[in-house]
């Protein structure tokens, strides 16, 4: 009698830690699940956003007032030339973009670079409230020259240059 209820508890506490198991298991999965999610997902402006093209027509004045809120604003994680190493850019979860990319550069349109100045996503901050529209646009004529000084030529057709 005794060993039988002996072998239904051992049953149960088998099939406790089983459970309990699983649910540990389950945790850790989402949990990887959500830390690579942040650092790989890719980063998709929506359609509408990608279509809009620069209303800022690139003159002389618009290059430099770009340049001048670069050097500002972004230098410390993109870098001066914007090859992703500012000052700060080593101390980032992750890298920050690489204006010198010739392939993101030529993939990526006016709107499309605007957009994601204009929303940001951690680390990189929201310009929203920080930057009048204009000068985010200013931002991409600049954004645009930094890529053509690493060798690539826009594709795309929503640029004015
Ligand atoms: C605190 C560091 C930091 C600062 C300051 C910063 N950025 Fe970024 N930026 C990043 C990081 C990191 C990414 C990559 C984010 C990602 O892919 O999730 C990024 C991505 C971008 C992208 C997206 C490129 C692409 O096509 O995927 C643009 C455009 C951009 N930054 C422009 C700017 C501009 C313009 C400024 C200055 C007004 C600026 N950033 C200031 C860190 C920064």
């Amino acid at each position: 009698m005794w060993s039988l209820r002996k072998g239904k508890i051992l049953a149960w506490l088998k099939c406790g830690a089983a459970i309990f198991a699983a649910v540990l298991f389950m945790a850790a999965l989402r949990a990887h699940a959500t830390s690579a999610q942040q650092v790989k997902q890719p980063w998709h402006a929506p359609a509408s956003a990608k279509a809009v093209t620069n209303p800022v027509a690139s003159s002389e004045a618009a290059r430099k007032e770009g340049a001048e809120l670069y050097q500002k604003n972004c230098v410390i994680c993109h870098g001066a030339k914007g090859a992703s190493n500012g000052p700060a850019a080593g101390s980032l979860p992750q890298k920050p973009a690489n204006f010198t990319d010739v392939k993101m550069m030529n993939d990526a349109t006016d709107g499309e670079l605007f957009w994601k100045i204009t929303t940001g996503r951690a680390p990189m901050p929201s310009w929203q409230d920080r930057l009048s529209e204009r000068q985010r646009w200013e931002l991409v004529i600049y954004l645009r020259d930094l890529a053509r000084k690493g060798q690539y030529k826009y594709l795309g057709s929503a640029t004015k240059s």
